[in-house]
Order: structure tokens, then C-alpha cells, then sequence
């Protein structure tokens, strides 16, 4: 969603905070803004559009410098993307600037009683009460911070907050209540940031602030205060990170590079997980005994978006391997729909970026309710990976693009290794648990020879690329692969597509079908290939396009398909991992061929953090 990064210390402060914000832009940016204190007075600004926008229209450098900075880029929630609704937003003298991500919900009854007070208000934002209400208490406490308490104790929503005040020109200060905050500690000089990867090039020492922590940061000095009362001794960490992993390196986009990448980005997910001796998987951060296993009577999957697939993947894997019951579930459903949750109910939060807000409250209204909650997540010490009771990373690497490629195939990775360890207590025996482990060995180069093809598919996007629907089908494990090919599509190439279990077709969707409409089917050799075909056939004859999925040495799909994608062979729980490459590179290359913007599609984010 929104963007923070702030800087204090000795250097120039602007080219480093527009710097560290280009590094999260991918992250979504509709408008730009920044604060400086320049000759001790508080400069602001602001642009609609790209952080190239604002970065023209600063002044010469002479005019804008200062060793204290805060910057941010929007993401629309209250308000147009515009100049005055960019941030930061101000009080009414210009004196106090706040870059603000989350949401504040009482932010209208507010604005009136702000209003009434006497506040001139110039933004739509939500954001802009909390500079008036800091204005408002500045008057009446005795310092700066306790003016911040009293302001925040009367707002209602989330927020990762940076402060600038021109009363107070050296220092920073940062807050956070439900949106990640990071403050990283270089040699006299100090960083502030939603996300690590704005400024692991400045420094690798990082620490997390937690809901409710003001941090009042200066050059030489940091302080924080939980609750704006008792001092607080952060946990800081190294973070493990390496620059390259957020370069584009020889790939057009970021999108290209992580799927290219997921031949090794799904060995990392497995590697050092299997126990060949045993045939079964080592997932130790669950931190769960054989005897909790064993009492495991059910199993809840939770997630959005792409990771909503993924989890869906893992109910036909898990129910398959272990015969325990999945339910799975929109994270924002699952927080608001009050969920029946029994002793022995295992539950699982699903996330690459494990900032997602539905996903984390999801996990709260969980443990609130006495649950184990774990979390699948990709980002190291993300709210969701430090909240759970366990859980497992990924190990994906750093994901850029806004649609979700590597992080989806390590997830099923994943959950295909926690269906073998649930399946090896119950089920599943020595040899097939290591069958199963063998063939998810053999998966990346099974990738790999996928890829290859990527030449075929581009030639197969130039054929669809300005078709207006798109329909995916997909039967079994494959049907959440058929939603996910869809989704891929319509978020980056703005086609309207939709993914069905075949069989649904005739229910409904069949009378969308013309010779106009691509229809892009997974029909791989697997109990449920026959009965697919036969809703193929279906589809060709009220004269669809088809382009279809199959394995290497099924030729029958030629004679009905304009275009047929063959696929090695692989154990049916394992093919999602290879469906699915397939489609994310055909919504690539569609969306390339359109001339979109592939990594950063309008109107998203690539963490949702607000509700
Ligand atoms: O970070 P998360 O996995 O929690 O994100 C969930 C969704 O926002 C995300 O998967 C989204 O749907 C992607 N744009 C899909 O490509």
C-alpha cells in the first residue's frame, strides 16, 4: 500500500529518501511525497503519479537540503490520487508533517469536531486529522510526544506513522499500530521504513517496531517508549539480504525474472525439509510433536489472492495425503464471519508478504479465540511470520512483482511437504512418502524444461492478447490452478477472465462461449483427464478457442485445440507446480505485448495493508 522511509543523520537527506522510496514504488504509487527540514524550516513536496514526477519537481538542490527527511507514496483509500492528497499532510500553520500507511476510521467524526475547533482542512484524506489533532494537543501538553499520545489515543484504525515538526527539526519520530514500521541503524545517521529493501543498501542493522512503540529518532540517538511510557530495548537483527535480489538484472521485468527464477526458488522451499530415511518432510518451525500431529482433527487454510489458491491447492493435497479435513478461507472472511474453531483445529495463515491486513487480523481473531495460528509467509520478520505460534518460510527470495509467481509454486511446495508430514502420521507409509519426496525433487527441472518453451507462448499470447474475456478451466487439483491463471491475467493485462471447474461450465458460463472467447483448459493425465475432455469437446463445438495444457505424448487435445502446450508428467498433487508455469508466462507475455506496465498493473498493490 502506502510507502514510508525517513532519514536523519549527516548526509543529504532528500536523494536518500527518494532513493529508498524508488525501491518500494513496485509496491504501488499513485502520487509522491516528501518533507525536508531545510534552514530549519519544514519544505514540503508533493505530486501525483511516479516518484520520477515529484523528483522534477524539486527545486535546485541548494533550496531543498537537510539532513532530516520523511517521504511517502500513495496508494489511494480516501481520496483521489492528486497533489493535495498526496502526502505528507500537514496542520494548519505547515509546521507538522505526517506520512501515514494504514487507514484511521473515525477519521470523519474527527475531521467535524477538528473542523469545529476551527482546523482548515485541505485534503480528502483520512491522514490529514491526525496532523490537526497533534496541532490541536501540541497547545495543551507539555511536549511534542505526549501531544502525539493524546492524538493518537482518540483515532480508531491502523497506522505506520513518520513525524516531522519543524519546533523539533532533529529528530523523527515513528510509530506504528497494525502497519510495519523498521527502523535501521547506520554509523550516526538513522532510516525509518515500511519495508527493509528500501534501505538494506545503507544498512543491514535493522530492528521492528511493535504496535503502540514511539521511537523518537535522532543523528546519533534512538529512544523508544512502549505505550509513550516505559522505555523500550528494541531486538535488533542483520538482516540477510542481498542487493541483486531486488535488480532486474538481464530480465525486462521483475515479473519475467521471479518466474524464471522458480526452479531454484522451489528447491530453496524444499531443500533441507526432507528426510529420505523416513519419507517424510521436516517442517520445524511448526514446532509440532507426533502426538500433536496425530490429535489434529482439522485444518483451516486462510489467505488472499494468489495465496488464497495456493491454500486451496493444499486442501486437495492434505485431504488427499493425511484425510484430514481442510476448510479454506478468504482471510477477510474468515476475521469477520466469526469461524467455529475446535480443540484440535490447526490453523494456517498463508501470506508472501505476511503484511496482507486481512490476513494478519485473520490470524488475530484466530488466536483470540484460543488457536494455534501458524503462518506460511515468504518476508522474514513480517507481522504475520511474528505473530504465529510457528510456521515455515518460504524461502522464495524477494518477490517485486505485484503479481505473485515464485511465491505461489514455494507455497505449494510447502503445503505439498506439510500434506506428507500430516499424511506420514496418518496414511501414507515409508515408500510413498519417499516416492513422493523423490518426484518433488525432480520438480525444478521439470520447471526448467517449461521454460524452455516460453518462445511458443509468447507466440500463443500474440494470438489472445486483444481478446476482451478470457475463460480458464481446470478439474481437481488443477481447478484452483484454472483461478490463478485467470487472476494472473486480468490483473496485469486488464483482460476480463475467469477461471471455473470444467464441469461447472454447463451451469452457466458455456452461453459466454463464442468463437471470440480464448479458452485456456489444463487437461493433464491424471482420474479426472476423460471427464475433462469431455467438457473440452463441449466447449469446441459452440466454437471457442481453445489453447490447451496437457501432458508430453497426449496428441488427442490437437484436433479440438488451435494450440496445445505440452507438460512433463508428474504426480497429481505435484502438478499445480507445473500447470501453472505455463499461465503465468501467457499473462506475462499478454501483458507485454499490450505495453503495460507488467510490474506494476494499476490499481494494486503488492501489499495490501490496509482492509
Ligand atoms: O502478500 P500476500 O500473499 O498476503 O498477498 C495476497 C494478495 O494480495 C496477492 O496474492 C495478490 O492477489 C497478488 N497481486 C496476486 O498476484
Amino acid at each position: 500500500m502506502s510507502n514510508i522511509v525517513g532519514y536523519i543523520g549527516k548526509r543529504n537527506a532528500l536523494p536518500i529518501v527518494i532513493e529508498a522510496l524508488k525501491r518500494l514504488e513496485y509496491r504501488g504509487c499513485d502520487s509522491a511525497g516528501c518533507a525536508i527540514i531545510h534552514d530549519n524550516k519544514l519544505q514540503i513536496y508533493k505530486k501525483p503519479g511516479k516518484i520520477v514526477d515529484l523528483e522534477r519537481s524539486l527545486p535546485e538542490p541548494n533550496l531543498c537540503s537537510g539532513s532530516v527527511a520523511i517521504a511517502h507514496t500513495r496508494w489511494a483509500t480516501h481520496g483521489e490520487p492528486s497533489e493535495v492528497n498526496a502526502h505528507p499532510q500537514i496542520d494548519c500553520y505547515g509546521k507538522i508533517a505526517i506520512v501515514h500507511n494504514g487507514i484511521i476510521e473515525n477519521y470523519i467524526p474527527l475531521k467535524k469536531q477538528l473542523i469545529e475547533l476551527g482546523h482548515q482542512f485541505i485534503s480528502d484524506t483520512d491522514t490529514e486529522v491526525i496532523a490537526h489533532l497533534i496541532e490541536q494537543y501540541r497547545t495543551s501538553e507539555p511536549t511534542i510526544q505526549e501531544a502525539i499520545r493524546v492524538a493518537l489515543s482518540k483515532v480508531e484504525g491502523t497506522y505506520g506513522l513518520a513525524i516531522l515538526c519543524e519546533d523539533e527539526p532533529d529528530q523523527i519520530f515513528a510509530i506504528r499500530k497494525g502497519s510495519p514500521l523498521i527502523v535501521g541503524i547506520g554509523d550516526n545517521e538513522h532510516f525509518i521504513a515500511n519495508d527493509v529493501s528500501a534501505i538494506v543498501i545503507h544498512t543491514k542493522r535493522v530492528f521492528y517496531l511493535q504496535d503502540d512503540e514511539l521511537c523518537i529518532l535522532k543523528g546519533d540517538y534512538f529512544e523508544i517508549t512502549n505505550g509513550f511510557r516505559e522505555k523500550v530495548k528494541p531486538q535488533v537483527s542483520t538482516v540477510d539480504w542481498d542487493i541483486s535480489a531486488i535488480e532486474k538484472g538481464p530480465y525486462k521485468h521483475f515479473m519475467l525474472k521471479e518466474i524464471f527464477e522458480q526452479p531454484i526458488s522451489v528447491d530453496n522451499a524444499f531443500r533441507g525439509r526432507i528426510d529420505e530415511s523416513s519419507g517424510n518432510a521436516r517442517l520445524g518451525g511448526l514446532k509440532l510433536t507426533p502426538q500433536d500431529i496425530s490429535k489434529i482433527e482439522q485444518i483451516h487454510l486462510v489467505g488472499c489472492g494468489t495465496s488464497y489458491h495456493a491454500a486451496l491447492i493444499g486442501k486437495y493435497m492434505i485431504e488427499d495425503f493425511a484425510r484430514i479435513p481442510v476448510q479454506v478461507e478468504f482471510a477477510s472472511e474468515y476475521r469477520y464471519r466469526n469461524p467455529i474453531i475446535q480443540d484440535n483445529t490447526l490453523i494456517f495463515v498463508i501470506s508472501q508478504s505476511g503484511e496482507t491486513a486481512d490476513s494478519l487480523a485473520a490470524l488475530r481473531e484466530a488466536q483470540s479465540k484460543g488457536a494455534k495460528v501458524y503462518g506460511i509467509t515468504n518476508v522474514v520478520g513480517s507481522s504475520i511470520a511474528r505473530e504465529s505460534n510457528g510456521g515455515s518460510y518460504i524461502h522464495a527470495g524477494t518477490e517485486i512483482g505485484v503479481a505473485s509467481t515464485k511465491a505461489f509454486t514455494s507455497q505449494i511446495t510447502i503445503l505439498f511437504l506439510l500434506s506428507i508430514l500430516l499424511g506420514r502420521q496418518r496414511n501414507l507409509s515409508s515408500i510413498q512418502g519417499l516416492e513422493y519426496i523423490r518426484e518433488l525433487q525432480r520438480i525444478p527441472a521439470k520447471i526448467e524444461s517449461i521454460l524452455q518453451q516460453s518462445e511458443y507462448i509468447r507466440e500463443i499470447a500474440e494470438t489472445i492478447k486483444d481478446s476482451h474475456n478470457a475463460m480458464y478451466l481446470g478439474r481437481g487439483i488443477n481447478y484452483p490452478v484454472a483461478l490463478e491463471g485467470a487472476l494472473k491475467l486480468k490483473e496485469i493485462s486488464y483482460i476480463h477472465a475467469e477461471g471455473y471447474a470444467a464441469a461447472e461450465m454447463k451451469h452457466g458460463p458455456i452461453a459466454l462461449i463464442d468463437k471470440e472467447m480464448p479458452v485456456i483448459a489444463i487437461a493433464t493425465n491424471d482420474p479426472l483427464y476423460d471427464k475433462i475432455h469431455n467438457n473440452l469437446e463441449e466447449v469446441y463445438s459452440r466454437k471457442a478457442r481453445l489453447i490447451t495444457i496437457t501432458n508430453e505424448g497426449n496428441t488427442e487435445l490437437e484436433n479440438i485445440s488451435e494450440r496445445v502446450i505440452y507438460l512433463p508428467s508428474t504426480l497429481q498433487n505435484l502438478q499445480p507446480l507445473l500447470t501453472v508455469i505455463p499461465l503465468q508466462l501467457l499473462a506475462y507475455y499478454v501483458a507485454d505485448l499490450k505495453g503495460l506496465n507488467v510490474d506494476q498493473p494499476r490499481n494494486l498493490a503488492k501489499s495490501v495493508t490496509v482492509e
